[in-house]
């Protein structure tokens, strides 16, 4: 069994993967929005302070564990327990963190659909196919249905291929496709009239905004549902990762990657947001409030590409391309979760589980897209806002109390032997173990205050 498990090939590859997992339209859409509305570079400052030292220690959790069992999350967990009851709360938790990884798939895809479409739109305008440019326009549960499926149908195959044809071939292959296309659109927006106020709204800090609690929640959700933490995804693709690579190195370069591209696209939504006032496009709502929602995406920048000509064709079709890649890399990795713990499970083979999870998690989707109004912030909020953080506590619990600590030091060690004299083994242990725990705890009970 064991030797038939995928591997990621290089260290660089892991990377791209577990990069192409953390960035997704957590970074490019939600990140800077919620910078520009609370704070500007105060956000961006608590933001960057809480991915380090909340977020960054609980991928080192997932990370450790993944390699330590070299198993999905559901055995990882329920085997690192000596009693049978931890034992047991293990595979209970593992269960949860894949529930939570296939229900945010069943939002992820909706969203990522809407991007498909608008990617396909100008794109079936230019080569000529006028009605079916129209259909896309057109906002319908059909539409809404198809292009949810073809962008589910996509994830699945890309999983069904397997960790180094799958997984780590297409990030490599579409990683650097994102990075190019997020600079070239930065380059053209910061050289367009008014983007320069909105640089100055992303970055000019306004401290008072700190103080309120609820900002801080909502910096410390970002930041786990940013780095994918808690669902059992960061730690299967740790389980990938070959001995001689040292985790700690690969998960600060996760962490850097995911906010430099995070703060990175705030460089472009904002300054572009800026630019579609000054072609008179309104970016503030009812009360005053800088747009954020799907109205930003999917009114303020089409409309500013509207005004722009033939580059603005352009220019739309490299930025939902860019959305789309991004959410594709990321929907890979929630499958994957789901997919690695019913082929190490059970008697599936990969291809048939991918399709058999795929397809059980669209009909999750589908029930959402004729229910929206009820179901679709209710799920977004039970996974990202409740789930993942206490997920997190979890599995900080979970390798700081019950897994063995020369077991933590061995795996950290392999691919990294200095490791027992340096500053993360001093602080790390004792963090996890319990300043992470009751952080992510008195963050959350104090948003349920609120
Ligand atoms: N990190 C992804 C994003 O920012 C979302 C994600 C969450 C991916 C959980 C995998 C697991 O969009």
């Amino acid at each position: 069994m064991m030797d038939k498990r995928g591997q990621f090939s290089s260290k660089i590859g892991f990377l791209l993967a577990a990069v192409g997992s953390a960035v997704g339209l957590g970074n490019i859409w939600g990140f800077p929005t919620q910078a520009a509305s609370n704070g500007g570079g105060a956000f961006v400052l608590a933001y960057l302070l809480l991915a380090f030292l909340l977020a960054y220690p609980a991928l080192m959790a997932e990370l450790v564990i993944g390699r330590y069992a070299r198993a999905n999350i559901v055995t990882a967990l329920g085997d690192l327990g000596k009693q049978p009851h931890t034992r047991l709360l293990g595979k209970a938790v593992g269960y949860y963190g894949v529930l939570i990884a296939s229900l945010i798939l069943s939002f992820y895809a909706i969203v990522a659909g809407w991007m498909l479409a608008e990617f396909g739109q100008p794109l079936t305008q230019l080569i000529g196919w006028h009605s079916a440019a129209q259909w896309l326009a057109q906002e319908s549960i059909l539409r809404n249905l198809i292009v949810a499926l073809v962008f589910m149908a996509l994830t699945i195959w890309i999983v069904a291929r397997g960790v180094e044809a799958g997984i780590e071939a297409w990030s490599t292959r579409l990683m650097p496709v994102l990075f190019v296309i997020l600079l070239g659109l930065i380059v053209y927006v910061l050289f367009q009239p008014g983007a320069t106020q909105g640089l100055r709204t992303y970055l000019v800090p306004d401290f008072r905004q700190l103080t309120d609690p609820a900002l801080l929640l909502s910096a410390m959700g970002q930041a786990f549902f940013s780095l994918s933490l808690g669902v059992g995804t960061m730690l299967i693709y740790g389980s990938y990762l070959r001995k001689q690579d040292s985790l700690p190195r690969l998960g600060a370069a996760v962490t850097l990657m995911d906010t430099g591209i995070a703060f990175t696209a705030g460089l472009l939504i904002i300054p572009a947001m800026y630019v579609a006032q000054h072609h008179g496009v309104p970016i503030y709502g009812e009360g005053g409030e800088l747009l954020a929602g799907p109205g930003l995406i999917f009114q303020v920048l089409p409309s500013l590409f509207d005004t722009m000509g033939t580059a603005g064709v352009g220019l739309s079709i490299a930025f939902f391309a860019l959305m789309s890649i991004a959410a594709l890399t990321s929907s890979i990795s929630m499958l994957e979760a789901p997919v690695s713990v019913t082929v190490e499970r059970t008697q599936l083979q990969r291809p048939g589980a991918a399709l058999a999870i795929g397809a059980a998690i669209f009909v999750v989707s589908v029930l959402i897209i004729f229910n929206m109004e009820t179901l679709f912030g209710f799920i977004i909020s039970l996974t990202t806002e409740y789930s993942q953080p206490l997920l997190g506590i979890a599995l900080c619990i979970f390798v700081g109390w019950i897994m063995h600590r020369n077991h933590v030091l061995e795996e950290l060690k392999a691919g990294h032997k200095d490791i027992e004299h340096s500053v993360f083994w001093k602080v790390w242990p004792f963090y996890v173990r319990v300043i992470c725990p009751v952080l992510i705890l008195l963050a959350f009970v104090q948003s349920l205050r609120g």
